[in-house]
């Protein structure tokens, strides 16, 4: 009897085992299923993203075209606003391209005749004014300046804000000097010019010969510091449409100006935001 009695606990024991194991694999086998199918929906969203993601091509190809004021083939977002090679958005304001509300001024973009200096340090009195620059980029030439001061260094500006008249003067001089294709090389054509817009300088002899003075190598090393690029740099002359110039400094504010440095082998505006510089 009692035997039998054990007999009978171990069958329930058993069956409760296989029931368990049965509960047990049916969540199992249900998680799988569960899981294939996740995998074969995120697949399907795939291929639809996919598929969303041409069809979004197709469209924007549809979209490309000529950014006003300039030459270039971008993408259009909306009215005024392309979407550069590199991914930037350049916004075209009343004829005047910008990019992060950096202006753009090369030979692909220019500024009409009247543009002036928006935020001037002085207030503008005549076609040429080295204090006439945005008041932001004074501050921090003064910054520069004196700091090279207390290192016993001499730096000034010789070339500040020029007037749209002047830098016409200016280049028509430049060309009756050495023609218009060596001109191009080292001036810029009215409208083209970055003195126009107030952004930038040139510094101390305005030639070749400060590049290897110890102004221009402290310059060429800590300018960017202070927000300052070397605008045409050495060996980008194809790119930025210019011979090297090692005075002329633009500012475009210390975190981009810190990115373009690279230990002093500059990277251009133009290859920084995707952007071209060439005369139609
Ligand atoms: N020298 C520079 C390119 C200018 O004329 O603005
Ligand atoms: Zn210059």
């Amino acid at each position: 009897m009692k035997k039998k009695k054990k007999r009978n606990k171990w069958k329930k024991n058993i069956y409760i085992l296989i029931f368990i194991i049965l509960i047990l694999g049916g969540s199992i086998t249900i998680k799988k299923l569960l899981k294939n199918n996740n995998k074969n929906n995120i697949t399907k969203e795939n291929i639809n993203n996919d598929k969303n993601e041409k069809k979004e091509e197709t469209k924007t190809n549809v979209n490309l075209e000529k950014a006003p004021n300039n030459y270039q083939e971008f993408i259009k977002l909306k009215d005024g606003e392309y979407l550069t090679s590199k991914g930037y958005t350049l916004s075209i304001k009343e004829g005047i391209a910008y990019i992060d509300n950096n202006i753009i001024v090369n030979k692909t973009y220019s500024v009409p005749n009247s543009y002036q200096p928006q935020n001037p340090n002085e207030p503008l009195t005549g076609e040429k004014c080295n204090n006439c620059i945005d008041k932001e980029a004074m501050q921090a030439f003064k910054m520069m300046q004196s700091d090279a001061t207390s290192l016993g260094l001499s730096i000034y500006i010789s070339s500040g804000y020029r007037s749209y008249n002047y830098q016409e003067n200016l280049y028509n001089r430049y060309v009756s000097n050495s023609g218009k294709e060596k001109a191009d090389t080292y001036s810029a054509r009215p409208g083209h010019s970055e003195h126009q817009t107030g952004t930038c300088f040139d510094l101390n002899s305005i030639d070749d010969s400060f590049a290897n003075t110890d102004e221009g190598k402290w310059i060429n090393e800590n300018a960017s510091f202070y927000g300052f690029i070397i605008r045409y740099p050495k060996g980008k002359e194809s790119i930025t449409g210019y011979q090297y110039e090692s005075w002329h400094l633009r500012y475009v504010g210390k975190e981009l100006a810190e990115k373009l440095y690279h230990d002093g082998d500059w990277q251009t505006l133009e290859e920084y935001y995707g952007i071209s510089s060439s005369y139609e």
